[in-house]
């Protein structure tokens, strides 16, 4: 990791207002801005959109800079990788941007019912192995975790090198009776130069366009069961 080593950055971490690292019993008992988070901190009733396992929070930061208009929060547990969005998005002076170091699993904690309009799902870890399908971000479990903050019309994008975790993701999509409006095989096949599709390009995203595999990508809306 070029640059500043683990600890460096941990303690760098500490001093950026706009990264959220709270303790599990913290969490659970009640997080200030859950539900408030456009009055709280961003002081502004904007878009909220998250970015879910956003590692060094490349959309994150590259839709905040393009969306100023809209607010971004990348969540990941690893703070190593969250220190190189949080740098980007100072040196941007980038305001709508913050970032939560957390476990997705608890994210709910974090929003309240209808704050959230988008979640982007950026080169999540795929799961392969079928024991650990229910950690995959886009089994049922998280899916109706998402339901309790996203908006009725809320929309969940997948971005995703894995054609196992994608064809799942269409499964679980169809089972679930949830809406699916867009899926490609090959992003930079099917997208135009200026999509952010093909503009804003991940850490790992670069590391597997280097071996030729195909990016794929899709958009789904979440079934209304209100
Ligand atoms: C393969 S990396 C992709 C990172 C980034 N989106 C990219 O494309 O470069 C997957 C990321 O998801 C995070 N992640 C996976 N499961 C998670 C979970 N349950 N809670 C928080 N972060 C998670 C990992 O820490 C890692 O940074």
């Amino acid at each position: 990791m070029g640059g500043k080593n683990k600890l460096q950055r941990f303690a760098e971490n500490k001093t950026f207002g706009n990264l959220f690292q709270l303790q599990y019993h913290q969490v659970v008992k009640g997080f200030e801005n859950k539900g408030k988070w456009g009055r709280n901190f961003f002081g502004n009733n904007h878009e909220l959109i998250l970015e879910l396992g956003c590692g060094k929070g490349e959309y994150t930061v590259g839709l905040a800079n393009e969306y100023r208009d809209k607010n971004y929060i990348g969540v990941d547990i690893k703070g190593a990788r969250l220190w190189k969005g949080l740098k980007e998005a100072r040196e941007n002076n980038l305001t709508n941007v913050a970032f939560i170091r957390t476990r997705i699993n608890l994210i709910e904690y974090y929003f309240g019912k209808d704050e959230v309009s988008e979640i982007w799902i950026t080169f999540p870890d795929p799961q392969p192995n079928r024991i650990k399908v229910k950690k995959r971000l886009t089994s049922p479990w998280f899916l109706n975790s998402y339901a309790r903050f996203l908006k009725p019309d809320g929309i969940i994008h997948l971005k995703t090198d894995n054609i196992i975790f994608f064809e799942y993701t269409l499964d679980i999509i169809n089972e679930m009776g949830h809406e699916l409006l867009y899926s490609t095989y090959d992003v930079y096949k099917t997208e135009s130069v200026d999509s952010p599709l093909t503009q804003i390009q991940t850490y790992y995203e670069k590391i597997w366009l280097e071996h030729g595999t195909k990016i794929k990508y899709l958009k789904f809306r979440l079934k209304n069961d209100e």
